[in-house]
């Protein structure tokens, strides 16, 4: 160890320093951020994870220490002594919390030295991700990375505080264990031991903690990592953390109270924001035929309103023809669509086209009536009811789907969140919380060709639509809730089934016979049969929850060591080749 480093102990981090230390000793250690020669004297920009401080170098103090600072590069970790002195007026730096001082070092130790770095901390371009993910170790380094995982921190420490208070136990669920049905591929873990048998990584800890309670622990919650392998969008990733809780002898209302007690403790711990309670409902139906989607952003407008009724018989016969094939006819409005421009009109068209939509027709509001490619087949009365039902003034834009109700939702759902983000239509400070209700239990797959279900097989029916289990399944309302965040899902749970016989009806209803139900949730059913109380839970995304809060475009920005979009990692470069070795000792043979 250096000389430096058994003498002095660091007194300070760089950030914490301020003008009420102005004449102190300090020591110091860090990273040279920045430095710059000036005409003899040299300035450090001492950097470490609570900010930055300029240190002085000046041959008057130390002239063995300044000389020695003439050796300094970017990222060299440095031990500094010296005293901290008010800035000279004029030099002070509004935009540094310590920007109103400086230290004067008079002792300098070069702990170590640095590569000249893949990019620089304090480059405000761009730079690729993947070259990011590939130094992951230095670009966690920069401030805003550092801010990210130190609000994680708060989060996750700020969740346990509220759980311990509200009388939870945290217990750790296995990794190594059994298939979990929670709608995705699993990721599979050869056996050794058991040669030809597999683990699967759980999907979510959803069965073990339904066993603890009927094991009588009655309030559960942990932070706990799931695997699932599915395709990676921005707010995604192969393994991501949950807060996940579960409580006995509970209601939906109980829990929504838990969870907005939760939340605003989150909000209100890390970020000094006051939420205003209780959190908005929608049901899923609602929230489908408005928004077009079960987590709707509703921090704007531009709602979607039908109007099959007043185009079915429209002189437009695609109109006209859709409505009586059983389609619909929707729309939604821009009001004020000055930035849109014939072309980009034209552009949205193929936007739609992604989500299956043949086209996209449009008019705008004019003093002297529609400007509008389907203005000429349409009569006056049909346009003046389309302007009161889409409530459109002069200078607004609508902009109508006609095909499938499920095209129509996807197309303008998407198109409605495209145009916000287009137009600027988003309040980057808004936070809009809602709970989507009354969901269905399930769903039918036109490629499977039978029911899914819409959360997981454990979800309580409402027991009143039980009889439609054998007639019309998809009638059968579901007792979950999802919680959304400004478009996000953060959140989702359910009352769970508590009855043998229930589980077995919804098992059946899904196609999974009772040879498969006991293969795969044998020891559910069993447990089902001594003594399980009523039960339900939740569980939250936690990188999800931590991206909205810092503002982060991708959850990969909240997480330390993420997976790339091809859920590969391009600091260890896993996943990776294997031994044949390794291979033998499992019986596995790679045959592509
Ligand atoms: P669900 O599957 O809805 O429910 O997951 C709960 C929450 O986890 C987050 N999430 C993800 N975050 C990042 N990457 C992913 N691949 C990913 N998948 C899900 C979402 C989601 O709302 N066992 C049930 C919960 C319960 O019923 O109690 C479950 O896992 O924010």
């Amino acid at each position: 160890m250096s000389d430096f480093m058994t003498r002095y102990k660091r007194s300070h981090y760089c950030g914490d320093l301020n003008e009420n230390n102005d004449g102190q000793d300090v020591v110091l250690m860090g990273w040279a951020h920045r430095r710059r020669d000036h005409g003899g004297v040299i300035f450090v920009d001492l950097r470490d994870r609570e900010g930055i401080t300029q240190v002085v170098f000046n041959p008057e103090t130390s002239e063995a220490c300044h000389a020695e600072a003439g050796r300094i590069r970017g990222e060299f970790v440095l031990a500094i002594h010296g005293r901290v002195r008010r800035r000279p007026e004029g030099m002070e730096n509004p935009d540094l919390k310590t920007g109103k001082i400086e230290v004067v070092a008079d002792e300098l130790e070069i702990l170590n030295e640095s590569k000249t770095p893949p990019f620089m901390l304090d480059q405000t371009t761009e730079i690729s991700e993947s070259v990011r993910l590939k130094y992951r170790y230095i670009d966690l380094r920069r401030p805003e990375m550092q801010k990210n995982l130190i609000l994680r921190s708060k989060v996750a420490m700020a969740t346990r505080d509220y759980f311990n208070r509200e009388g939870f136990i945290e217990i750790e669920t296995p990794f190594l264990t059994k298939s979990t049905p929670e709608g995705a591929r699993d990721y599979l873990v050869p056996s050794r031991v058991n040669q030809g048998m597999f683990y699967a990584l759980p999907q979510s800890p959803q069965l073990f903690k339904q066993l603890l309670m009927v094991s009588g622990f009655d309030k559960y919650f942990q932070i706990v990592k799931c695997f699932r392998d599915e395709d990676l969008r921005a707010d995604r990733q192969p393994e991501f953390t949950q807060i996940d809780v579960e409580m006995s002898f509970i209601t939906e209302e109980q829990i929504i109270t838990l969870i907005e007690g939760l939340i605003t403790h989150l909000f209100d711990a890390c970020l000094e924001k006051k939420l205003p309670l209780p959190f908005p409902r929608i049901t899923y139906q609602e929230a489908m035929s408005r928004f077009g989607k079960d987590n709707p952003d509703l921090r704007f407008g531009m709602e979607m309103r039908e109007l099959t009724d007043i185009l079915k018989n429209s002189g437009l016969k695609l109109f006209a023809d859709i409505a009586a094939s059983g389609g619909v006819i929707k729309a939604i409005k821009v009001d004020d669509a000055k930035g849109l421009s014939r072309k980009d009109l034209d552009e949205l068209k193929d936007f739609v086209g992604k989500y299956g939509a043949g086209g996209l027709a449009w008019a705008r509001v004019t003093p002297e009536g529609w400007t509008s490619p389907i203005f000429k087949f349409l009569t006056p009365e049909e346009v003046s009811a389309i302007n009161e039902r889409m409530e459109a003034k002069e200078g607004a834009v609508i902009l109508f789907v006609a095909d499938t109700p499920g095209v129509v939702r996807d197309a303008l759902g998407n198109l409605r969140v495209h145009l916000a983000k287009k137009l600027g239509l988003i309040d980057p400070a808004a936070l809009a919380f809602t709970w989507v209700t009354n969901f269905p239990l399930f769903e039918y797959s036109d490629t499977e060709k039978r029911y899914m279900a819409t959360h997981h097989p454990f979800t309580a029916p409402v027991m009143d639509d039980m009889q439609f289990i054998e007639t019309d399944p998809g009638k059968i309302h579901a007792r979950a809730y999802d919680l959304v965040l400004n478009g996000s899902e953060i959140g989702g749970g359910s009352i769970r089934i508590h009855q043998k016989d229930v589980q077995s009806a919804i098992f059946k209803a899904l196609g999974i016979d009772e040879e498969n139900a006991r293969l795969k949730f044998g020891f559910l059913l069993d447990a089902l049969e001594y003594g399980t109380p009523p039960h339900g839970g939740i569980a939250f995304g936690l990188d999800r929850l931590v991206m909205l809060m810092t503002g982060a475009e991708s959850i990969r920005d909240v997480i330390a060591f993420p997976k790339t979009q091809k859920a590969t990692c391009l600091l260890t470069d896993a996943p990776s080749d294997v031994s044949m070795q390794q291979l033998m000792e499992l019986s596995l043979k790679v045959v592509v």
